[in-house]
């Protein structure tokens, strides 16, 4: 079956023909299959005849992403939506951009749905677009809050289905599924996977759950041989005729070091390599090590690529072996930087590259040999350090799978997978354990891996369970993949968690069973039930005050994931966290009290407690712009798990702003804690929102610690910058030339107003001008609330106390001063003026809804109020009752010189 004859299933002629360009005519053994087995449906056929569920278990790499690519296009000439989920971001990116560069000429809407791209939710909720690719966990969520958006899905891809049989995660796929199964919609399931084997095992268990047909095949388009070395022997078995074999491999002499001979190894093959290792540290020793050793020609791409990159130690070492064509990939490097490395690798700029699991799945990355170790470092389920565990059978055949891709572009080349054995004795056991047994990983329910009341919640919450009533619970539990695979007993749990639900408020019986506002809210933002029911708690007992409160908050909740080996063991029995904290941030020590309970001596804290603290430093150095080197010196990590951290944090507080706005409408906190989670997650400081949201794609932090230096924080002032200054901040041509670009447009969108030739915009970039200045400033200094009052043009704003200070003696040395200006020192002694001088400003700003500018700086360290003194007011009998001792002793001395003279 070639190609072209998909026409007759209704794809059309532009698609196959881009098809063909983009990689030959041919089929391969499975997609004849799955089209065989009506994976279009009959060709010719009526386009609304119902066409079956499937699932599609194969090797890696023998093509089932196409099945799902062709599947999704047929699709929409039924003019049905189509979604496409991943287990991973990284295989969604690279599925999104496969799409793009194949369909964007023809205007087909693909959207992709991450948390890296929140620009597309909305898209995605209003369900504007024709391909949505996406993560399981968003759309759980967002099938819980409208099941109504399967009307108009016409097919849902699950890709890496195994994924159903990994706790915690599991759970959310496999309700997902029960969902879509439970609705009265129908769109088409197709499941891939390449480790559940065949229709007697868990593809077999897993078709039949899902109504779906089964279509199997057993062999690799290219051949793959797999085995083990060790003493000088490397042992194998061909993947697809299942032949025996064996190669002489590098002895290991006594004094030898291993690696030195397994890299004299390598330098004497002319193939690409990847090798798996079991920890991150790994990976970065022996890349170097390998480097050293040999003299490939340098990645000269992903050098140039990785050049802007905000300096790191960890990054200057990847430069240093990519100088010599070798590379590691792990989680300290950040997605973007991890898609370098693959990309170099896949073009053969790379020759030897050293990974950690994170490159095993799916990613289609091909290596000629791949070289592993059978165990990896993973945390523990209850939160503690790390620890070895062998890997998986699903992993290995993932990592393997690596090795001997199909590729259209290059002669076919018999892939190599070898396990690293260290003894004749481990080789024999890991011949036995993953070279000869032929059993998958039996797939199982992971059901009971989540709180049976989360469940019940998800279920109440998108509309399926509408009463109390415990035979409905069960019809619906029939519907799990549990129900046929697992022996619970859920009968004894129903009762308790409708009880546990109600008593935390998330759901009503009377008048009539619904879900409250609250359990809409919990339900709604991705947070566990025991999670929400531990933040509603100490909303209402501990609502924190400050922003480091409101971090301690969210730290100290227990379900969240640390990043793995967050703390060392010396950092931990020398409850290094505690003593840090206390020495920066002592007059916050109160806010500790929910993290550590009232252990606040010096003696050791639970990893948890800890590990938390660190993270909470980290966050605090991280969000205030404190240098990627500085930071990977004191904290010991790098910028991967860093971000990770600091998404993971934005996310809790999110969730938490929703919550804290279903318990009491108060839109002020809803915004304060949006605030933080930007800072967190970009590890900028808030007043960089508006030009991270023009510039963000092309500045580092570094660019942005250039710009806090200037004083320069808005878009307006941004866009003021001129070329010699452009140049100053920012390393590189092609840096300003972007740049540059992105002013103009910027510039074209917005009026400009005619006196001061300035561009003036808001936050939508939308010009709005209420006044340039305002006519009258009385600074009234009145309490209430816990602000203090100011009235511009007659209109209250309340500022906190450390905005009103500020504001105050910017008011006063434009009053009083000869120059009105005033240098940063003198408002307030310290580093980060400029950091209050907005805030203040976005206080200001958000109660006026005006372009006035608030002040101005030279670039010196200098500011003025933008206003005239004749139209500045103050009430000194407030200002003299000020709490703040300097804004007491300021007016104290102007009426003494007053008396005076
Ligand atoms: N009909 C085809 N003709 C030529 N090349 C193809 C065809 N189908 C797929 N390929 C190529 O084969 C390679 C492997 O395909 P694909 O990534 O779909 O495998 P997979 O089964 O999804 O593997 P994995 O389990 O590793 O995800 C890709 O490079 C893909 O472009
Ligand atoms: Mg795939």
């Amino acid at each position: 079956m070639k190609v072209g004859e998909l026409e007759r299933f209704g794809i059309p002629v532009q698609i196959t023909e881009r098809w063909k360009k983009r990689q030959g005519e041919s089929l391969l053994p499975i997609q004849q299959k799955a089209i065989r087995k009506k994976l279009l449906g009959q060709p010719g056929g009526e386009r609304k005849q119902k066409e079956q569920n499937m699932i599609i278990s194969a090797p890696t790499s023998s093509g089932k992403s196409f099945c799902a690519e062709i599947a999704a296009l047929h699709a929409l000439t039924a003019r049905r939506k189509v979604v496409m989920l991943f287990p991973l971001k990284s295989l969604a990116e690279q599925t999104y951009q496969l799409l793009r560069e194949t369909y964007d000429s023809l205007g087909i809407k693909i959207i992709i749905v991450t948390s890296d791209h929140p620009e597309n939710d909305h898209a995605f909720a209003s369900s504007d677009f024709q391909i949505a690719v996406c993560i399981y966990e968003k759309f759980d969520l967002f099938l819980t809050n409208s099941l109504d958006r399967l009307k108009t899905i016409g097919l849902i891809v699950v890709d890496e289905i195994q994924t159903i049989a990994e706790p915690g995660r599991g759970a959310t796929l496999e309700r997902l599924l029960t969902k879509i199964k439970s609705s009265v919609y129908t769109p088409k399931i197709v499941g891939l996977s390449a480790v559940i084997g065949d229709d007697s095992s868990s593809a077999g268990k897993l078709a039949e759950w899902l109504n779906a047909s089964l279509v199997e095949e057993q062999s690799r388009p290219v051949d793959l041989i797999r085995g083990v070395a060790a003493g000088g022997l490397y042992k194998f078995r061909s993947f697809n005729n299942g032949d025996d074999g064996e190669e002489p491999f590098a002895v290991v002499e006594a004094g030898d070091d291993p690696f030195n001979v397994f890299a004299e190894q390598l330098k004497a093959s002319d193939s690409s390599t990847l090798i798996f290792l079991k920890s991150r540290m790994e990976t970065v020793d022996a890349a170097f090590r390998l480097a050293a050793s040999v003299s490939w020609p340098e990645a000269k791409d992903a050098l140039s690529q990785l050049a802007d990159e905000e300096p790191s130690f960890l990054i200057r070492s990847l430069r240093q072996a990519l100088g010599r064509g070798v590379a590691f990939h792990n989680s300290d490097l950040t997605p973007q930087q991890r898609k370098i490395i693959e990309n170099a690798f896949i073009g053969k700029e790379v020759k030897a590259l050293f990974s950690t699991t994170t490159l095993a799945m799916g990613v289609n990355l091909s290596a000629d040999n791949v070289y592993l170790e059978t165990v990896k470092y993973s945390s523990g389920r209850y939160q503690s350090r790390p620890s070895l565990v062998p890997v998986s059978r699903a992993e290995f055949d993932n990592m393997t799978g690596r090795a001997g891709r199909y590729q259209t572009t290059q002669k076919e080349q018999i892939g190599k997978a070898v396990i690293l054995a260290e003894s004749e004795f481990d080789r024999d056991i890991l011949w036995q354990n993953y070279i000869d047994s032929y059993d998958a990983d039996r797939i199982t329910s992971v059901f009971d891996s989540q709180p049976f009341a989360d469940w019940l919640l998800d279920m109440i919450a998108c509309g399926l369970l509408k009463s109390r009533d415990k035979d409905a619970v069960l019809k619906l539990y029939g519907k799990t993949l549990a129900s046929l695979t697992a022996n619970l007993s859920v009968k004894e749990q129903i009762e308790p968690a409708f009880e546990l639900l109600e008593s935390l408020g998330f759901i009503q019986t009377s008048p009539e069973f619904a879900l409250t506002e609250l359990g809409r809210a919990v339900s709604g933002c991705g947070l566990a039930v025991a999670e929400s029911a531990y933040y509603t708690r100490n909303l209402l007992e501990n609502f924190p005050h400050s922003e480091i409160g409101w971090l301690t908050f969210v730290l100290s909740a227990t379900g969240w994931n640390l990043p793995p080996s967050i703390l060392s063991r010396y950092e931990q029995s020398n409850n290094l966290p505690l003593k840090m904290f206390f020495s920066q941030y002592e007059y916050s020590a109160d806010e500790l009290r929910l993290l550590l309970g009232e252990k606040l001596s010096s003696k050791p804290l639970s990893y948890r407690q800890s590990a938390s603290l660190k993270a909470l430093l980290l966050l605090e150095a991280w969000r205030s712009l404190v240098p990627l080197e500085r930071l990977e010196e004191q904290f010991q990590m790098h910028l991967g798990q860093i971000r990770y951290l600091g998404e993971t944090v934005a996310h809790l507080l999110s969730a938490v702003a929703e919550l804290a706005a279903s318990l009491d409408r108060d839109t002020e906190v809803k915004q304060q804690l949006a605030q933080i989670a930007f800072s967190v997650r970009f590890g900028l400081p808030y007043e960089f929102k508006s030009i991270h949201r023009y510039f963000g794609a092309f500045l580092n932090r570094k660019d942005y610690a250039a710009l806090q230096n200037a004083g320069v924080f808005t878009i307006e002032e941004f866009c003021r910058l001129d070329q010699t200054e452009l140049n100053l901040f920012f390393a590189g041509k092609d840096k300003v030339m972007n740049i540059n670009e992105k002013i103009k447009q910027i510039k074209e969108e917005v009026h400009v107003d005619p006196r001061t030739n300035n561009a003036l915009m808001n936050e939508s970039g939308l010009a709005s001008m209420l006044f340039a200045e305002p006519e009258m400033i009385e600074i009234d200094g009145s309490y209430d609330r816990e602000r203090y009052l100011v009235k511009i043009n007659g209109f209250p704003v309340r500022l906190t106390g450390k905005s009103f200070k500020y504001f105050v003696k910017l008011a006063w040395s434009r009053l009083n001063g000869e120059s009105g200006w005033i240098y940063k020192e003198e408002i307030e002694h310290g580093f980060n003026q400029a950091r209050y001088l907005y805030r203040m400003k976005g206080e200001i700003g958000s109660g006026l809804n005006s372009n006035w500018s608030i002040f101005e700086n030279n670039r010196l360290g200098y500011y003025r109020l933008n206003a005239e003194p004749s139209k500045i007011k103050i009430n000194i009998e407030n200002l003299r009752n000020h709490p703040d001792f300097e804004i007491r002793e300021m007016v104290e001395q102007k009426m003494s010189e007053k008396r005076v003279n």
